[in-house]
């Protein structure tokens, strides 16, 4: 099966490929397929938006898309940056570096650095049909950035169970435990028993 990730992220686009190409599902960048739209992230949840980004893709390029909509929720900040992760700060005219040492400003001295970062996936279909799923992963903000590896807030996230990021865990242990693996295995299911209904 192919599918047009509807999202113009470079690392959501690898862990996207890296997760379900041995799989067998093709994923084929929305700029890649002629369609770069840039929707408009209107809804208040990340079911929502996960939902507003495949429909819009599905609908310009009559091809199955699917999205995935995603963030940081900080205990200590009441679940910001949430839905806003990529408008935080300085929105998108800032870099991720940028957007992580404000999360650190915003947390000094704070001693509870509980957090999770959450990845809501939608697949639309041309037919109407609709798959979600949805994965989470726990852990905490450490006090200062580390490793170079992953995107956005990785340098600042530690997962539960370790002591360091997820940009210096490297991608083969992020692919297992992070958020998108988590609703990425769920949404393999979705799809298992869609194509066998
Ligand atoms: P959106 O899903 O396009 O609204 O953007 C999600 C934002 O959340 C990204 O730009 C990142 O800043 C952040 N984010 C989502 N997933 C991850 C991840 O796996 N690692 C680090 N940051 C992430």
């Amino acid at each position: 099966m192919k599918l047009i990730l509807a999202s113009g992220n470079k690392g959501k686009l690898r862990e996207f490929r890296e997760i379900l190409e041995p799989l067998g599902v093709e994923i084929v960048s929305q700029k890649d397929a002629g369609f770069d739209l840039d929707v408009e992230e209107t809804g208040e949840t990340f079911e929502e938006n996960a939902y507003l980004k495949a429909a819009a893709v599905c609908a310009a390029s009559g091809l199955p898309a699917v999205a995935d909509d995603s963030g940081l929720c900080v205990d200590a900040l009441d679940g910001a940056p949430g839905v806003l992760s990529a408008r935080f700060g300085g929105g998108k005219a800032w870099t991720d570096e940028q957007k992580y040492m404000y999360l650190l400003e915003k947390l000094e001295g704070v001693t509870d650095r509980s957090a999770r970062f959450v990845s809501c996936i939608a697949c639309a279909f041309p037919n109407g049909d609709v798959l979600r799923a949805r994965g989470e992963c726990p852990g905490r903000i450490l006090e200062a950035p580390e490793g170079t590896g992953g995107f956005g807030y990785d340098p600042v996230f530690a997962p539960e169970g370790y002591d360091a990021s997820f940009a210096s865990l490297g991608q083969q242990v992020k692919n297992q435990i992070s958020h998108r693996a988590r609703a990425l295995a769920a949404f393999r299911k979705e799809l298992e028993s869609y194509a066998h209904r």
